[in-house]
């Protein structure tokens, strides 16, 4: 695999290259006022690797200039981030701190400083505690509160950002959580996956309602697809992978564009769907004005055989793969970004919000040869190309991550930064992908 030195010439001039970071990712929950969330609990109950948190992460509360300046440095011209419900609302609701509001100015202006477009993303996944401890995602309520918590972030920063994404990856929040167990709440219940399948686009529908009734922010949603591939041509292997691109990418997008489930999935997911989810409809698939998607590999499917929905078991094809053994597979990108735009719209701006891959690097002599995911980059961004050739309409494209940071269940083990982070100084030093991407934003 080599990639082929791409051009910043070769994207449209409008197009934005940015990277991507999450706040309970890297901004350290013991560092200023947070309330607990969901995710202090997972870890304390042994759900991540080594039982690591964020409690300190990369003390991105008290780095965050440096990590705006990284950024600035690297020739970008936008970052995305997203703000930690429980440090604006502890509980999940009430009065919002001013302590939190006032970081997130921080962040805000100290984007608009050095000439990058903030991108705000309201959820990456720390539900605070107390809403967790009442049904989390498995309760409509937490849909109402969410969007009371868009109201008071869309009031105060709605006319600063140049975006804002109610919800990052709507099924690592449901399924991925609910069902399969691998995130918090770490639950492996159908019932409950179902619905927080239906109640995470309800608090996406109610979020942009709120956002509409605050300001004219460009408002949209972060979703995640994987590309389910199949080397058989058996029916009960084609149900079982039909069923994985259903739950996995159609379910969001069919209700966000069309207004409707995916009627393979639905056939299965009916009898535990929350009641009335049918008039829940009309406000998920609301317009939305861009569309961020965030890709990383493909998995092939097959029949497991054991007659039990959703039939499927996974196994990894014979390309190169990243350190936590995702395939490299940009075609998967290509084919999502015009899937989108022929199936979907034709017009709506897709982001790809997140594209990068897991390294265990180690620094050497102050250098980090992490020449694998210069690569990968490369071969994303031929992707986006070939898509943006196809007539695709892709505005932009931001590498995850800045920083090394807590990988959720991965804990501190897996690297994704074009940044390394030294967990115990907090020292920051940019890897060969931070110099390859700023040569190519800066030549
Ligand atoms: C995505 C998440 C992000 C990070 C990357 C590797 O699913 O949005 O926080 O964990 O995967």
């Amino acid at each position: 695999m080599s990639g082929q030195n791409i051009s910043r010439q070769e994207f449209p001039s409008d197009f934005i290259f940015g990277a991507a970071t999450s706040s309970y990712q890297i901004e350290g929950t013991k560092l200023g006022t947070v309330g607990p969330s969901h995710w202090d609990e997972f870890a304390k109950r042994g759900g991540t690797f080594n039982n690591s948190n964020g409690d300190i992460a990369c003390a991105h509360f008290e780095k965050w200039a440096e990590d705006l300046d990284l950024i600035k440095n690297a020739g970008m011209s936008a970052y995305r981030f997203s703000t930690a419900w429980p440090r604006i609302q502890p509980e999940g609701k009430g009065k919002p701190l001013v302590e939190g509001l006032d970081f997130y100015d921080k962040v805000i202006d100290g984007c608009l400083e050095r000439g990058l477009e903030p991108h705000l993303t309201l959820y990456h996944w720390e539900l605070p505690l107390a809403l967790s401890q009442k049904g989390g995602w498995q309760s409509g309520d937490t849909a109402k509160y969410f969007a009371d918590y868009s109201a008071i972030m869309a009031n105060r920063y709605g006319d600063r950002v140049s975006s804002i994404a109610t919800i990052n990856e709507p099924w690592c929040v449901a399924w991925l959580s609910h069902f399969l167990g691998h995130h918090a709440p770490g639950l492996t219940s159908l019932e409950a996956g179902v619905k927080s399948m239906h109640n995470i686009l309800l608090a996406h529908g109610l979020s942009m309602q709120a956002i509409r009734n605050e300001c004219d922010a460009n408002a949209g949603i972060v979703l995640n697809m994987e590309f389910g591939a199949i080397d058989s041509d058996k029916d009960e292997d084609i149900r079982a992978r039909d069923l994985f691109d259903g739950i996995y990418n159609r379910w969001f997008i069919d209700a966000i564009f069309k207004g409707k489930y995916p009627e393979n999935v639905l056939e299965y997911f009916a009898p535990h769907m929350p009641e009335g989810w049918q008039d829940d409809l009309k406000v998920i698939s609301q317009p939305i004005d861009w569309l961020g998607l965030n890709y990383y590999t493909r998995n092939f499917i097959l029949d497991d055989g054991t007659g039990v929905f959703p039939f499927a078991k996974s196994h990894k094809g014979d390309l190169p793969k990243t350190s936590m053994g995702w395939e490299i597979y940009p075609e998967g990108l290509e084919f999502f970004l015009n899937r989108i735009s022929t199936e979907y719209s034709k017009d709506i701006p897709i982001f790809v919000t997140e594209n990068g891959m897991a390294l265990h690097d180690n620094i050497h002599d102050g250098k980090v040869e992490d020449d694998l995911r210069c690569d990968f980059f490369q071969l994303h961004l031929a992707a986006v190309k070939s898509a943006i050739e196809n007539g695709v309409n892709v505005k932009g494209y931001f590498a995850w991550s800045l920083l090394d940071n807590f990988e959720w269940a991965f804990g501190y083990e897996e690297r994704f930064g074009i940044v390394h982070v030294d967990f115990d100084t907090q020292e920051r030093t940019p890897k060969n992908s931070y110099y390859m991407l700023q040569k190519m934003l800066t030549s």
